[in-house]
């Protein structure tokens, strides 16, 4: 393993049973202990189960997985002292209260007497729980649940942490405090791991990361390179009236687009030769009598470059 490296993962491969295709396809990973690094992917890309596998829930059909220099076949109990998961559900219990919850995630994580209680107050405290501590858990909103289930995930002071899309269905003010919680604990050198598909929260939060579509990672980076590599290739058309359908053939079949993508009056084209294009696609509205409103190239989102790369929407 790289020595800057606190997870490599090679070759994961991952078919449920019964399924025509693998959820996960070969997916390598190469994580900097510290780093703060993001998994974005469409609906049922592979994020959870690449992050059930890395973090020890799930075992892979094949591949190679080592955390913090352990092998994952070996030393998986080592490698659970370690590491902590917040679920994409939240996996906490309606009947208990905070405090409960939080003792019986500590327990299970191996913790108890003196240290126990330190750590349950300290993670009630993180998620500004203190005053709700006695309270069960099913009278709580789905915000304070989210944060509840982000520390029972830390409770261990694990070195590394992943996340599973910690921040949906979440009012503002709940996220921006998630959002600063994670900051705060990767300054101070936890490992994170951070699966959404909100593009702002990854592009805030995130150095690197990875873009992931059909079980199989289809880019990988910084996000500064990534945008700046691909988004040469992507023009964004918005016209007066949405494109008849036979257009919209039209500038599928353009040469040299790879892809193209329709929403309403604005469309999205990958081009090898994006110059070429422009014009091809400026001839093609003048022909159907449709004004172009504006047309980019270039200067894309990361959100505009997740949706030209995978061909999907983002949800919500
Ligand atoms: N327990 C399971 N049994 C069978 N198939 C599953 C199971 N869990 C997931 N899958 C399938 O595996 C693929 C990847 O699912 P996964 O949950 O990893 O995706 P995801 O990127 O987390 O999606 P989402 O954004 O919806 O959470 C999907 O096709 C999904 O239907
Ligand atoms: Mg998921």
């Amino acid at each position: 393993m790289a020595h800057d490296c606190i997870i490599e993962a090679q070759g994961l491969v991952k078919t449920y049973p019964g399924a025509d295709r693998p959820a996960v396809a070969g997916i390598d990973l190469r994580i900097k202990k510290g780093a703060f690094y993001g998994v974005l992917g469409p609906n049922g890309a592979g994020k959870t189960t690449t992050l059930s596998i890395c973090s020890g829930l799930m075992r892979p059909d094949s591949g190679l997985l080592d955390i913090a220099g352990l092998d994952i076949r070996k030393d998986l109990t080592e490698i659970k002292g370690i590491i902590g998961l917040v679920p994409q559900e939240t996996a906490v219990y309606p009947t208990l209260t905070a405090r409960e919850n939080l003792l019986y995630f500590g327990a299970m994580q191996g913790l108890s007497g003196d240290r126990l209680k330190t750590r349950v107050d300290y993670c009630l405290d993180v998620a500004r729980l203190t005053p709700l501590a006695d309270k069960r858990v099913e009278t709580f909103s789905g915000g304070l649940k989210r944060r509840l289930s982000l520390v029972a995930g830390l409770i261990h002071e694990p070195k590394i942490l992943f996340l599973d899309e910690p921040t949906v269905g979440i009012d503002p003010q709940s996220r921006l405090f998630i959002y600063e919680s994670l900051k705060k604990m990767n300054s101070s050198g936890m490992t994170i791991v951070y699966t959404s598909h909100y593009m702002e929260e990854v592009e805030t939060l995130c150095a690197e990361i990875s873009i992931i579509d059909r079980g199989v990672i289809i880019a990988e980076g910084r996000v500064d390179d990534m945008v700046i590599r691909h988004s040469g290739s992507v023009i964004e058309v918005r016209l007066n009236a949405p494109p008849p359908e036979a257009l919209r053939q039209k500038v599928s079949a353009l040469p040299h687009v790879s892809g193209a993508l329709f929403d309403a009056k604005t469309f999205t084209v990958k081009s090898a030769k994006p110059q070429q294009t422009i014009g091809d696609i400026m001839r093609l509205m003048e022909e159907s009598n449709l004004n172009i409103l504006s047309l980019c190239h270039g200067g894309l989102s990361l959100e505009k470059l997740f949706i030209s790369l995978t061909g999907a929407k983002l949800r919500e």
